[in-house]
């Protein structure tokens, strides 16, 4: 599924604030251990917008644009920025990352999580990463990417059903 539609977009929206903060965490430490200059920084498929606002938190002077093709996903990311505050660094994009609204070579930085998994064409993305970031860019893309142990799904299902008793 490209969009992601407005139940499952909140549905997404608790557990990415509760359960998949680790994860943002991860990629934060990550993407900011080495010391680049990037003035421009776009998240590809920004989901709710929570690591949107650990970039601001640490990308004081940058441009920080989140792009989502799913309205309902940039509802969300917009209320979510807003609560914290953050509406003055961040852009939000309706748009799809097969197509990006972008100059060439205008992105120093592209990030992007758990969402080339959606990319019905990952080619055409790559073509359009390749053209939108500048010279000395650079697109750090994550995914899940091992089998998960019997045990550890159980302990990830039995967390879920942790946070949907709690909503
Ligand atoms: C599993 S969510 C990941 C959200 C966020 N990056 C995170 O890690 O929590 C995948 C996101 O990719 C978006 N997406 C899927 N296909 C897309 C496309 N072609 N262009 C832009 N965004 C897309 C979905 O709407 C969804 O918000």
């Amino acid at each position: 599924m490209q969009g992601i539609p407005r139940g499952s977009a909140q549905l997404y929206d608790s557990l990415a604030i509760k359960y998949l903060e680790p994860s943002y965490n991860y990629v934060t430490q990550d993407i900011f251990k080495e010391n680049m200059d990037r003035r421009v920084i776009l998240e590809i498929g920004c989901g709710t917008g929570v690591l949107l606002l650990e970039i601001a938190k640490n990308a004081n002077s940058a441009i920080i644009i989140g792009l989502d093709i799913s309205p309902a996903m940039i509802k969300i990311s917009k209320r979510n920025i807003v609560e914290k505050s953050e509406f003055s660094k961040i852009d939000l994009l309706l748009a799809d990352a097969h197509k990006m609204p972008f100059r060439p070579k205008s992105v120093d930085f592209i990030v992007s999580t758990g969402t080339l998994h959606h990319i019905r064409k990952p080619e055409v993305l790559f073509k359009e990463i390749t053209a939108v970031l500048s010279s000395h860019g650079e697109a750090w893309i994550y995914e899940f990417s091992h089998d998960i142990s019997i045990r550890e799904l159980r302990q990830s299902s039995k967390k879920v059903r942790q946070i949907l008793d709690f909503n």
